[in-house]
């Protein structure tokens, strides 16, 4: 039905710009793929003017040079632009730029404006009539690039060097417009010292050409426009191993076999996803695990994601991680938030796709289990910043991500739990397809979502009214309908971890049974302040310091420092000095931060040696919590 009323109704008119529209279900990519004109597609975070002028591919000619941590070269830019329009205004962060030429090598006029931290500055070229410009520049201190020493790689020979672009990163170490909105097509030649392999989130054709330097060329293409924080590049002493027909695993050598096993359930993961919201459109599914110094579990680069060691827990309890960045093939990858202040729409609708994956995979026990660790996330925000917070809709007033994910991902998550359990899956399952189909290759913000449920997936005034899909979308909180998870999920546990409240009894022959998110759930659950003996009884009956599992780990050194429990400094030095994850390292510190004159020095001590291991998304955030 539609709603001739209000906010959606007046956005639901999409207005796009030329250009080979798609909106065919299976067919190829455009091209050129359309931007969005509306007032809350607008992207803050980008000095960008698409609706002038706009990149739509980009030909990267880079060398990594490790000595200098440095790459340089060119980037090919395709430009289109309103008639008489000749100024094209890029997003550049810190970029050192040599020349910029039109096709015929022609100088062309540049400024670049004043810096406005975290985004960078206005790099404006004064083109004329070119609609193809190359840029020779080099990027020395990109905070999108990590350079990790020999020492910091699990083989400990070569140097190794990883990208992170998302969310305003890639302006660091690539000339182009910088923006979800405007999705570009890329290629790219990469050369690199010969004992590293270069990947990248592209499709590699072609075996790499080894030069007379002592160097080898790796060329990658990305023939389906993509948002420009999806170009992404890793090179180190890598290896492959195949997974299944269409997808496969880098790491290093030595890791290599463990990478493989843990997942082992990669393509059906790719099959069950398909068979939810329709086929896989990017080719091939590869991933690399890359050493510990990434800074987030998982990112969702186009046929390479990008993962973390830290999942690799030896039983595959952590591949959640997996189904998600795989579920942004759709979410994210194909269908994509205009900008960040919807990336409920693209971590919200992923975390729900998430689970439907890992539903399918390893059934409603796990999936409810793992939905029932997300509610609380909500409801331990919610109790943190309160209900009213403009910062708990899911429609971000502001784009910055202040108060943690569990508004984007376990919020956006539940709401469309919510939608489902009120119109059935099979009605649900239908719309939520339709939606990547329509939008595949194209930007979307709340409004559309919003309008396009109203008019593809309600049925009537009075379910209208039973969703509340509004108050979801741009209301605080959690609205009153929503679909709580099952209670039983962790029934045991949290029984458990009553008589551990009440009477200091530990299980620990439950606790070896239990399933990683029922040992998640028991840590999250037993009281926040401890004593000296009660931490080592916990630690000596549940081996917890010896963990193997990273996210049990986390939880324990966690608990175990806002307790100011001495003895698991240690386990906790060296935790820091292995792992760059922010999600683990941040809080950490945080924890340390908080126990004044216990634990401020510890903090300042270790960071003091761990800063310069770790990417600069984990130093910016744990510079802002150990200070002095
Ligand atoms: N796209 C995100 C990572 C990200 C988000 C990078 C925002 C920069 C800004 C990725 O898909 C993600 O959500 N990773 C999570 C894993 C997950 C299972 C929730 C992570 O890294 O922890
Ligand atoms: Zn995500």
């Amino acid at each position: 039905m539609r709603f001739s009323r209000g906010f959606a109704a007046a956005f639901s008119l999409l207005l796009v710009s030329a250009c080979n529209m798609s909106g065919d279900a299976g067919g190829d990519a455009p091209k050129v793929a359309p931007i969005l004109t509306t007032e809350d597609a607008k992207d803050d975070q980008s000095f960008a003017q698409p609706e002038l002028a706009r990149v739509t591919h980009v030909d990267l000619e880079l060398d990594l040079d490790f000595d200098k941590q440095t790459v340089s070269g060119s980037a090919m830019l395709d430009i289109i632009a309103e008639k008489g329009v000749d100024i094209v205004v890029l997003d550049d962060d810190g970029l050192k730029i040599e020349t910029i030429t039109d096709a015929d090598g022609k100088p062309l006029d540049f400024t670049v404006g004043e810096v406005v931290e975290g985004k960078g500055a206005p790099l404006s070229i004064t083109m004329g009539d070119a609609r193809e410009i190359t840029i020779t520049y080099s990027a020395s201190d990109a905070a999108a690039l990590q350079w990790l020493s020999p020492e910091q790689t699990a083989g400990g020979k070569h140097p190794y060097l990883l990208s992170q672009g998302q969310a305003t990163l890639n302006r660091t170490w690539i000339p182009t417009q910088d923006s979800p909105g405007i999705r570009q097509t890329w290629a790219a030649r990469i050369t690199a010292p010969d004992e590293l392999t270069v990947v990248m989130s592209g499709l590699s054709e072609d075996e790499p050409e080894t030069l007379d330097d002592g160097r080898r060329a790796f060329t990658f293409e990305m023939d389906k426009p993509v948002a420009p924080y999806l170009i992404a590049i890793a090179a180190g002493d890598i290896v492959f191993k195949e997974l299944g027909p269409r997808s496969g695993v880098w790491s290093e050598p030595s890791m290599i076999d463990a990478a493989a096993a843990e997942l082992t359930d990669t393509e059906a993961m790719i099959d069950a996803a398909e068979k939810l919201y329709g086929d896989y459109r990017w080719g091939r599914y590869d991933m690399i695990v890359l050493p510990p110094a990434f800074p987030y579990g998982g990112m969702e680069n186009p046929v390479m994601t990008f993962l973390t060691p830290t999942f690799i827990a030896g039983d595959r309890s952590l591949t959640g991680l997996v189904a998600h960045e795989l579920a942004h093939s759709w979410s994210g990858n194909l269908v994509t938030n205009a900008n960040w202040t919807d990336s409920w729409l693209n971590e919200g609708v992923t975390s729900y796709f998430e689970n439907r994956i890992v539903e399918e995979i390893y059934g409603k026990k796990r999936a409810d289990q793992e939905a029932a660790l997300s509610f609380a996330a909500i409801e331990d925000t919610l109790a943190e910043v309160g209900t009213d917070d403009p910062g708990t809709a899911l429609h971000q007033p502001v784009n910055v991500d202040s108060i943690g994910s569990a508004i984007v991902y376990d919020k956006g998550a539940f709401f469309l739990r919510t939608v489902e359990s009120i119109v059935g899956r099979d009605r649900f399952d239908a719309w939520l397809q339709q939606w990547f189909d329509n939008h595949a290759f194209q930007p979307a913000t709340s409004a559309m979502i919003l309008a396009d449920m109203e008019e593809n997936l309600v049925k009537d005034e009075a379910e209208a009214e039973q969703l509340q899909l509004r108050e979801w979308i741009y209301g605080t909180g959690l609205p009153d309908n929503v679909a709580r998870p099952d209670p039983a999920a962790f029934a045991e546990v949290d029984a458990a971890a009553r008589a551990f409240s009440d009477k200091r009894k530990l299980d620990t022959e439950a606790w070896d049974k239990w399933t990683s998110a029922e040992r998640q759930r028991f840590l999250a659950k037993i009281p926040r302040k401890l004593n000296e003996a009660e931490l080592a009884g916990l630690d000596e009956g549940l081996k917890l310091s010896a963990s193997t599992n990273n996210e049990e780990l986390f939880l324990w050194l966690e608990l175990a420092l806002q307790n100011k429990y001495e003895a698991a400094v240690p386990t906790t030095e060296q935790f820091l000095a292995r792992v760059g994850r922010r999600k683990f390292v941040a809080p950490l510190f945080e924890a340390l931060m908080d126990q004044g004159a216990w634990g401020q020095p510890i903090a300042k001590r270790i960071y003091a040696k761990t800063r310069a291991s770790y990417h600069s998304v984990t130093q910016g955030t744990v510079d802002g919590l150990v200070k002095g």
